[in-house]
């Protein structure tokens, strides 16, 4: 009896010393690792897309694209990126040692790390609602449901299919190892809808359904791990404070209708994601918070190195903003500032690189996402 009970101690005693062992060096690989993803697959407009557009393609506004200086700052030539350097998800590539995502239309790129399927002036609404309310101009003709189709064709291509019952196996080796990163959507569908007879209400009903719709369609094929970004406060831009009455400003000293529009917006998409979590409770979906993050940068501009919170570094005009619709950044006259990393604003709508740097790390380090960034890694690199 004694025995068989030391025996049985030291068996105890023998399990729990593994089970140590077994927890030490999975700590250990925990530590070590930086590559939690093997691939990135990403979502949204021009804040997000990596070259799915050109001059001649993309936003009328903002039809060069394609030229220096776009480009300038980090990869010293244009690739068809909307700022000077990278972007928020060129930042969460690299935080995740992962190359930057190629642009789904770039048939050569090698995407065997991820594909980005954001495109500039996407909308979340379905063209055919603007076009059949004549809210035609400035208009890409691509919309959520657009990157939803290609992203169908780049799954189907991996074996991914809906409607094959044995292909679960091939969407499971999809998903598996696979971040969804949703950019910031919708503030398109707010700015197309100026001058026009339809109600903000109808297009912010109109926008959080169409990103709720995406979202389910994506979480039903089995996406796990997803991160999806809120909008920034887009009174904040150059161009927003170019066309709106001075008077209207928030606390921020920005556009005030604009962001209060925002916010609300916001308010409405946390709450569809809550519900999200609660249908889908096998997958970890995080809301990275754009608007409290930039408002932060507006807060204390000197923390983030900022000097001009409202000013275009690449544009023509000079004075307060620096900006004419008729001279953007790229065009000819227009002419870029010294040190862009002083600037928040690029080009009078999108953002330098330095402001996208500081975005992502209140992402990726800070408690901008909510849950924190390092619980989507942990519960990934629980699941191996
Ligand atoms: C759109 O424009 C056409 C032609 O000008 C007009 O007949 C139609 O009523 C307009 N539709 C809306 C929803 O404003
Ligand atoms: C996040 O923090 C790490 C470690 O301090 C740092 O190397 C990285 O640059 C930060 N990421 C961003 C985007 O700021």
């Amino acid at each position: 009896m004694a025995t068989s009970f030391t025996f049985f101690i030291s068996q105890i005693s023998l399990i729990i010393t593994l089970t140590c062992i077994v927890l030490f060096s999975s700590f250990v690989y925990t530590k070590t690792t930086t590559h939690p993803f093997k691939n990135i697959y990403a979502f949204g407009d021009s804040y997000t897309d990596t070259g799915n557009t050109r001059s001649n393609t993309g936003p009328s506004g903002f039809m060069f694209v394609s030229n220096l200086p776009y480009g300038r700052t980090f990869f010293h030539h244009p690739t068809n990126r909307y700022s000077d350097g990278r972007l928020v998800i060129d930042f969460v590539a690299q935080a995740l040692s992962l190359p930057f995502l190629p642009p789904y239309l770039d048939q050569k790129a090698d995407k065997s790390s991820g594909v980005n399927f954001a495109v500039a002036g996407s909308t979340a609404i379905i063209h055919s609602f603007f076009a059949r309310n004549n809210m035609t101009l400035n208009i890409t003709p691509q919309s959520l449901q657009t990157q939803l189709n290609w992203f169908n064709k780049f799954l189907e291509s991996k074996g991914c299919k809906e409607s094959i019952a044995t292909a679960a196996r091939e969407c499971e080796a999809v998903f598996n190892d696979a971040l969804i990163w949703v950019g910031e959507i919708g503030v398109n569908d707010y700015a197309y809808s100026i001058g026009s007879s339809v109600p903000h209400k109808t297009i912010q009903q109109f926008a959080i359904n169409s990103v709720t719709g995406f979202l389910e369609a994506l979480l039903k094929k089995g996406a796990t791990y997803v991160v999806v970004q809120g909008l920034p406060p887009t009174g904040c831009l150059t161009l927003s404070m170019y066309i709106s009455p001075p008077d209207d400003r928030d606390d921020m000293g920005c556009a005030g209708s604009v962001n209060k529009l925002l916010s609300t917006h916001n308010t409405l998409l946390k709450a569809k994601i809550n519900l999200l979590r609660k249908r889908f409770p096998e997958a970890t979906i995080i809301y990275a918070d754009y608007y409290n993050a930039y408002a932060k940068v507006m807060e204390n501009p000197k923390k983030y190195g900022f000097k001009e919170l409202h000013k275009t570094c690449c544009g023509y005009g000079g004075g307060p903003y620096n900006f004419d619709y008729f001279n953007a950044c790229g065009s000819p006259n227009s002419k870029s500032c010294a040190d862009p990393s002083e600037y928040v604003n690029w080009d009078g709508v999108h953002l330098t690189e330095a402001m996208y740097k500081a975005v992502a790390g209140m992402f990726l380090n800070e408690t901008y996402c909510q849950p924190r960034f390092t619980y989507l890694l942990s519960k990934k690199q629980k699941s191996g």
